[in-house]
C-alpha cells in the first residue's frame, strides 16, 4: 500500500512541531509532501521542511514551474490522505467556506481524499462562535479532526486550542492509513442513503481482568458487519465501530476498533452527529472495578475475588443525548423468553426509535450462525420478519430504518 501524505503547514507557533511529525512519519515509513502557506513560511522555513521531508515543498499556487510539473489538482489526489497541521483558524474558515485563494486552500477544495486537521489556535479564537460553526461545518464535510489539546498557550492563556503532539497525530495518521479507515466517499454507489452517516456497534467488547485475562460477551459481530454492508450499499458513509472480532474489514466501510465499553461509548460518542446510529454490539454489561497491573498469579491466598462495576449502556447515553441525537436509534434485545414484551420495555427504557428483538434460546444457533429471525418492535407496533440469513435480516432492517428517516434533515 502505498503510504503517502500531503502536509500543509499553516501559519501558527505550533509549526515547529510539524517538523518533529515529518520526521516521525518518515521513520515510520510514511513519505510526506510538504505544503507550506505564507503565514506558515513566517514560523518554518521551506528549507528545513523540504530537508526533513526529503522533497520539495510546495508553497506558490501560481509557480509557472510547479504547475507544469504538478499541478494543483494533481497535487490535491498525489497523496493517500491530506493532514493539515496546524490548522489556524483562518485556513479552517476558508476550507469551510470552500474559499480557493492559495494553494493550501485551492488544493483543500480540490482533493477527493481524506482530510485530517490539527487545529491550534488561541483559546478563545477556537470558542468564537465562527470557529464553532466552521468546525461543524468541516465535520459534516467529512473533514478529520484530532485536538486541539487543553493547556497553557504560547500567549499565556489556559484552555483548548494547544495542538494535539506530534507522536499523537502520527499514531492517527498511521492508524487512518493502516486500518482501511480511510475510503473515498466518493466511490460510494448510489442508493437511499446517499448523503447520509450511519454508526454502527459491532462485536462483544472485551473487558480486562489483567493483562491477558478478559470479560466478555458471546458475539461473531456478524450481524453488526452485515448491517454495515448493507448500509453500504445503500449509498451511506458507514462507520463501524467495532469490539474485538474475527471479521475482515467490510470494504467502503470504515472501521474504528475497540476493545472495552467505555471505549466503545467514546468512539461513538466523537462520532455523533449521525442520521442513523445501530447498536449491534453485544456489550459487556460489566467490567472488573480495578483490573490488575500484572497477570494474577494462581495459588496463594485462593481464587481472587473481582468486584465489578457497570457498563455505560451506550445505546441509551446516544439516545437520549439532548444534543447531536441521531435522527434514528436502533438497537437489538436478544432476548431467551418473553421476546416481544422485553423488546418493548427495552424501547421505552433505552429511548430508541426501534428495538430488533431476536430469540437467542439454546438450539435457535442464532449466536455465531449465519441466520436469524427478527421482530421489529417501534412505538407503532411490532413486525415479524421470516427467518432469514443475518445478510438478509441486515438489508430488510435497513430499510425499514432509511425508511424512517426524515426527509431532508441531513447531518
Ligand atoms: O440491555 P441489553 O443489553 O439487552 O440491550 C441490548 C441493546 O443495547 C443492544 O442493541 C446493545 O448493543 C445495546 N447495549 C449497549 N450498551 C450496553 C448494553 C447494551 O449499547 N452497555
Amino acid at each position: 500500500m502505498s503510504r503517502r501524505i500531503l502536509l500543509i503547514i499553516g501559519g501558527g507557533i505550533a509549526a515547529y512541531k510539524s517538523l518533529e511529525l515529518i520526521r516521525l512519519l518518515k521513520k515510520r515509513g510514511v513519505a510526506v509532501t510538504p505544503l507550506l502557506t505564507k503565514a506558515g513560511e513566517e514560523f518554518v522555513t521551506p528549507m528545513s521542511v523540504s530537508a526533513l521531508a526529503g522533497e520539495k515543498a510546495h508553497d506558490d499556487l501560481f509557480s509557472l514551474t510547479d504547475e507544469t510539473q504538478m499541478g494543483h489538482i494533481e497535487l490535491s489526489r498525489a497523496a493517500d490522505m491530506i493532514v493539515v497541521a496546524p490548522a489556524t483558524a483562518d485556513l479552517m474558515a476558508k476550507a469551510a467556506c470552500g474559499m480557493a485563494n492559495d494553494l493550501a486552500s485551492t488544493v483543500l477544495l480540490a482533493t477527493d481524499k481524506p482530510v485530517l486537521m490539527a487545529p491550534a489556535m488561541n483559546v478563545r479564537m477556537w470558542n468564537h462562535p465562527a470557529t464553532r460553526r466552521n468546525h461543524a461545518r468541516l465535520l459534516e464535510d467529512g473533514v478529520r479532526f484530532i485536538g486541539p489539546e487543553e493547556g497553557e498557550m504560547a500567549c499565556g492563556e489556559y484552555g483548548p486550542g494547544r495542538m494535539a503532539e506530534p507522536e499523537t497525530i502520527a499514531a492517527e495518521i498511521l492508524d487512518l492509513l493502516e486500518a482501511g479507515r480511510i475510503m473515498d466517499v466518493s466511490a460510494l454507489p448510489e442508493g437511499p442513503l446517499s448523503g447520509r452517516k450511519v454508526v454502527i456497534t459491532a462485536g462483544p467488547t472485551h473487558e480486562p481482568i489483567d493483562p491477558v485475562r478478559y470479560i466478555a460477551n458471546r458475539s461473531s459481530g456478524k450481524q453488526g458487519y452485515a448491517l454495515a454492508e448493507a448500509a453500504r450499499d445503500m449509498g451511506a458513509r458507514v462507520i463501524l465501530v467495532s469490539g474485538p472480532v474475527n471479521q475482515p474489514i467490510p470494504e467502503g466501510v470504515e472501521v474504528i476498533p475497540v476493545e472495552s465499553a467505555r471505549e466503545m461509548l467514546e468512539k461513538v460518542k466523537a462520532e455523533m452527529p449521525a442520521d442513523i446510529a445501530i447498536f449491534a454490539a453485544a456489550v459487556a454489561d460489566w467490567r472488573v472495578k480495578t483490573a490488575a497491573s500484572e497477570k494474577i498469579k494462581k495459588g496463594g491466598k485462593g481464587a481472587p475475588v473481582l468486584e465489578l462495576a457497570q457498563n455505560p449502556d451506550i445505546l441509551a447515553k446516544i439516545a437520549k443525548m439532548k444534543k447531536d441525537r441521531p435522527a434514528i436509534v436502533a438497537g437489538f434485545a436478544a432476548e431467551t423468553e418473553n421476546l416481544i414484551a422485553n423488546a418493548k420495555k427495552k424501547l421505552a427504557a433505552k429511548g430508541a426509535d426501534l428495538i430488533a428483538a431476536n430469540d437467542v434460546s439454546p438450539g435457535t444457533g442464532v449466536f455465531g450462525g449465519d441466520d436469524t429471525t427478527l421482530h421489529l418492535v417501534t412505538r407503532d407496533g411490532v413486525e415479524d420478519l421470516p427467518p432469514m440469513s443475518k445478510r438478509e435480516a441486515a438489508r430488510a432492517l435497513m430499510e425499514r430504518l432509511a425508511a424512517m428517516l426524515p426527509a431532508g434533515e441531513w447531518v
